[in-house]
């Protein structure tokens, strides 16, 4: 087995890149909303509404583009820092979003998913949250995975806690423990991980977004506000995917 081949399948991806195929999974971080509305001199709830139109736009642009799934980080563990009003206009933003969207999705074969730590989220937003995982749940298509109250820190450490509890509830053989373990605790267990992440805006961070499961990602930072990220922009990208030569961390054969 190559190097590649054997470091995919341990972090669960396929190997692609230069071989000529292109990104299974592909995440993105969408920024720029509130400088798009600046620029405008409008309120950032309005950039932020802008940028909820184009995420449509990017998960119908996928099957034609061989992306299967789609993840958007759209509400950080660290956002609440942001004002009341801004908060409070994001989850209202959220909770029209999905109640909107969701017959859309089925009826495109799209299956919702959500990541993030759901208690501190109030309770119509979660219950509308389960409503469009179980509505969308047996479609077979393109799947969106929405992080909302989202940290990778965060995560990890909700993750680590479940798996202390099933080793001190004897379910679980501490010496058993190793790279594959801990994925199974994660949000995103029944996700691959992410092939191509892409940060909109000109900002060339992270931001604590899927931080176990990036480890051998490529990723894009494009000077793109997300309210500007077309169908054309995010096709561009997939295809320069095309030309990277990932190799996990081991050498050209
Ligand atoms: C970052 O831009 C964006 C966010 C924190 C919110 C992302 C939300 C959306 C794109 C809209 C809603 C999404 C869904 C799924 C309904 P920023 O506000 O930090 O921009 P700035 O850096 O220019 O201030």
């Amino acid at each position: 087995m190559s190097v590649r081949r054997a470091a995919a399948k341990a972090t669960g991806t396929k190997p692609k890149g230069k071989d000529g195929s292109g990104p299974r999974h592909v995440a993105i971080i969408m920024d720029g909303n509130g400088r798009w509305a600046q620029m405008r001199k409008r309120p950032r709830l309005f950039g932020h509404q802008a940028g909820a139109r184009r995420v449509r736009e990017v998960v119908e642009a996928c099957p034609e583009l061989g992306v299967e799934y789609v993840t958007i980080f759209a509400f950080s563990t660290e956002n609440w820092k942001r004002t009341q009003t801004e908060v409070a206009g994001l989850m209202s933003l959220f909770r029209r979003y999905i109640r909107r969207e969701m017959e859309a999705f089925r009826a495109e074969n799209v299956q919702v998913r959500f990541i993030g730590d759901r208690p501190r989220l109030d309770k119509k937003l979660r219950d509308l949250m389960d409503e469009a995982e179980a509505f969308t749940a047996d479609c077979t298509g393109t799947n969106l995975t929405i992080a909302l109250n989202y940290g990778g820190r965060d995560e990890v450490a909700r993750a680590t806690k479940r798996l202390a509890r099933d080793v001190a509830d004897g379910k679980l053989d501490p010496d058993s423990v190793d790279e594959e373990t801990l994925p199974k605790y994660l949000d995103t267990h029944v996700l691959p991980d992410p092939d191509l992440v892409i940060r909109t805006s000109g900002e060339a961070r992270v931001s604590n977004f899927l931080l176990w499961q990036s480890a051998y990602a490529e990723y894009e930072f494009i000077d793109t506000l997300w309210p500007d990220f077309t169908r054309d922009v995010f096709a561009e990208l997939v295809k320069n995917y095309g030309a990277r030569d990932r190799r996990f961390g081991g050498v050209k054969a």
